[in-house]
């Protein structure tokens, strides 16, 4: 059976003032009843079982992952002493996968995402480890895209290798992380690019090996780590070493740069629900455009989303404004420059 890691361990500042830094949007029910967290775990849970799912984490979310997963292994929560970004975390996650089985596949998955149609999801996973079982390579699953988004990586779509269940598999021609506005409206246009859905799908060896081959300085860190791994010193050796490694994205670090990556194409409606903007597509609007969570008095305005539970907001005659109101903080922000809100949680963390 394939294991699944979910990487829980983002801060969610695109959602800043709603999510402090103490509780990031994996953790929070933004659509519907379940938590993002809660939602992801379902979803694979039928395929993995729960002692093959992992959640890699930092400690301070330790509690909410118990809480909100409470049928979930404690020994199966990895815990990051930091947070140096994706490669760090798969590869964490990678060393206690290899001790079970390094032939196995694993499926890594972000906590954060919508997914529409989730028997189509599982339907897709499923095909995808058959691909990374037979094909040795890194299994990508992309989206056909419908905005010149910057906020994603996007796959060029190269031939067809083979067929998986009759469905089609295709070799990446090129991988591109976060292109800037104009690049990402040429790639839109092209026709042959899809989002990288964010989710990847290889084997514990695989992945391994290519983080020994484009990042030597993670890969002797998480040699380290694995040598004190069952041993007393484990705590201490895992605390020094990760402050020490390069925080990069896989994205970055490996998906730009390898060239057996492989794409399988995904219909089955997602969203990376990265900060306000994209919560706004899914929620239901009045006849100028305006969605109001809370009380609001909206004259003579479009286009606009209010997030205010506990004070009433009055708004005149103005458009496309993301607004929100939460416990002691206010934010207000054009719609077309809600990328930017991280930017006030690093000035404010700079502030102290
Ligand atoms: N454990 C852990 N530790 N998890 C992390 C860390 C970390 O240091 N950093 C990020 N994550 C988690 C986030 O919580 C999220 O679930 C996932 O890893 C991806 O990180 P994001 O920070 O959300 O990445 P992104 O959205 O900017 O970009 C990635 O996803 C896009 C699709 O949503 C890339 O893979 C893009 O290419 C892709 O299009
Ligand atoms: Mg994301």
């Amino acid at each position: 059976m394939p294991f699944a890691v979910i990487m829980a361990g983002g801060r969610g500042e695109g959602f800043w003032p709603r999510s402090r830094l103490a509780v990031p949007k994996q953790f929070l029910n933004l659509i519907g009843e379940k938590t993002m967290l809660q939602l992801t775990v379902e979803r694979v849970e039928e395929m993995v079982g729960i002692s093959g799912t992992y959640i890699v984490a930092g400690l301070d979310f330790k509690d909410i992952i118990m809480e909100q997963v409470p049928h979930l292994p404690e020994e199966n929560i990895i815990i990051e002493p930091y947070g140096r970004d994706t490669a760090a975390a798969i590869g964490l996650a990678t060393l206690i996968l290899e001790r079970k089985d390094p032939r196995e596949v694993m499926i890594v998955l972000p906590a954060d995402h919508y997914i529409g149609d989730v028997p189509c999801f599982q339907e897709v996973l499923k095909n995808a480890v058959t691909a990374a079982w037979r094909e040795e390579g890194i299994i990508t699953i992309g989206i056909a895209p419908h905005r010149p988004e910057t906020g994603y990586g996007y796959i060029c779509q190269g031939e067809m290798l083979d067929t998986i269940a009759g469905v089609p598999l295709y070799r990446v021609f090129q991988f591109l992380e976060k292109p800037s506005y104009a690049k990402a409206v040429r790639l839109l246009a092209c026709g042959n690019y899809l989002w990288n859905s964010g989710m990847f799908i290889w084997r514990v060896n695989l992945i391994r090996q290519l983080i020994e081959k484009y990042i030597p300085q993670l890969a002797r860190g998480l040699n380290k780590i694995g040598q004190a791994m069952g041993t007393e010193q484990y705590p201490a050796v895992l605390k020094e070493v990760y402050a020490e490694l390069p925080g990069i994205s896989v994205d970055y670090g490996i998906l730009e740069k390898e060239d057996n990556v492989l794409v399988m194409r995904g219909d089955f409606g997602w969203d990376d629900i990265g900060s306000w903007t994209a919560l706004d597509r899914y929620a239901e609007k009045d006849e100028r455009g305006n969605v109001i969570e809370g009380r609001g008095v909206l004259l003579d305005t479009s286009d606009t989303f209010i997030y205010s539970p506990g004070k009433t907001v009055g708004i005149i005659g103005v458009e496309s404004l993301i607004v929100v109101n939460d416990r002691d903080s206010i934010l207000v922000c054009r719609k077309n420059r809600a990328k930017e809100i991280k930017k006030v949680v690093q000035a404010l963390k700079e502030k102290g």
